[in-house]
């Protein structure tokens, strides 16, 4: 096969070319929409991610070309590869759709329903999860796993209850920090994600793992309990920063910014990493230059629940990409 021929797959009915090697969750990617297998493991900017949690499991209801036969059982999209002539069947699957709901009732069996006090709801991989295929009600009956909170140095908090063992953060630390100090200790029921002898994570990289989490296990210390995110509005900036891109979405409450966070993608995975300085150490107006506000998808309940204030901010005021943001708002102003 020369180098630059595609290979044709076609997912749910919708067909698509794409480079020999590519797997089926990315070749659902290039078409996009709801056809995209939900993935809390695998990230595309981590490498060897993916093939532990199988929220993307899809029906190959026909191999190949040369091999029509179907698989015989689920496959992780992630992980398996697209064949020329390949069908694949996800949304339209009842046997997916079924699988899926186990798969969300078994990564429910440990993790808590405490999505009113985590600061991860409304940005929570499993809560979205659960809402679209999650049951009622659990049919486990043992007890639960439980662990109390621990300090992974002064910024980051594991709640490992709601950990589901995906380790993205694991490959974080491996591949974006220069030294890594945790990792997934203990096999089975017994697993859980540790540092060796509680040492702390100390890398100017750290708080991607933050970001990377898809649940609320890996908190940020500075921004913990202060607001809801869909109370705040994000907006992206920038800063001339010697260590990362300095590329941000500033999570604003009033005139306040109470995080800064990477900028994710429609998959919510990061753009680009940053450092724990812009993360961490740069909470003011005055440390960015504001780029305009942050486009979020419209099915979140970040962009769905804007409790607008009539005052506008001195960040919005004094911007004029922000000002035509707001033209709707400024206007409803004056009407009022
Ligand atoms: S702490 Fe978060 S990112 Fe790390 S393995 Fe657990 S769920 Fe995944
Ligand atoms: S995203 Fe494929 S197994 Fe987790």
């Amino acid at each position: 096969m020369a180098d630059n021929e595609k290979i044709k797959v076609s997912i749910d009915g919708i067909t698509v070319e794409v480079a020999p090697g590519t797997t089926i969750l990315n070749a659902a990617r290039q078409i996009g929409g709801e056809i995209v297998p939900p993935a809390m493991c695998y990230y595309s900017k981590l490498q060897g991610s993916g093939g532990k949690c199988r929220t993307c499991l899809v029906k190959v209801s026909k191999g190949s070309e040369k091999d029509p036969r179907p698989m015989p059982k689920l496959v992780a999209s992630c992980r398996t590869t697209v064949m020329d002539g390949m069908e694949v069947q996800n949304i339209t699957s009842n046997e997916v759709l079924e699988a899926r709901k186990g798969v969300v009732e078994m990564l429910l069996i440990n993790h808590p329903l405490d999505c009113p006090i985590c600061d991860q709801a409304g940005e929570c991989h499993l809560q979205d999860l659960g809402f679209e295929h999650g049951a009622a009600a659990t049919r486990y009956e043992f007890e639960r796993r439980t662990f109390e909170r621990i300090d992974i140095g002064d910024k980051i908090q594991l709640h490992m209850t709601r950990c589901i063992l995906c380790y993205r953060c694991v490959f974080v630390a491996d591949q974006i920090t220069d030294k890594r100090v945790h990792g997934i200790l203990g096999r089975g029921d017994a697993a859980e994600i540790s540092t060796y002898i509680e040492k702390a994570i100390d890398n100017n990289f750290s708080g991607n793992v933050i970001d990377v989490c898809p649940v609320g296990a890996l908190t940020d210390k500075t921004f913990r309990f202060k607001n809801r995110v869909w109370f705040t509005k994000p907006v992206d900036a920038h800063r001339d920063c010697p260590d990362c891109s300095g590329k941000v979405t500033l999570w604003y409450k009033g005139e306040e910014v109470l995080r800064v966070t990477a900028r994710k993608d429609e998959y919510g995975e990061v753009e680009d990493f940053i450092c724990n300085t812009c993360r961490f150490d740069k909470k003011h107006t005055t440390d960015w230059v504001i780029e305009g506000p942050r486009k979020v998808v419209h099915t979140s309940v970040i962009s769905a629940n804007h409790y607008e204030t009539l005052k506008p901010l001195p960040v919005v005021k004094e911007n004029p990409k922000l000002q035509e943001a707001n033209k709707h708002q400024f206007e409803r102003s004056v009407r009022l």
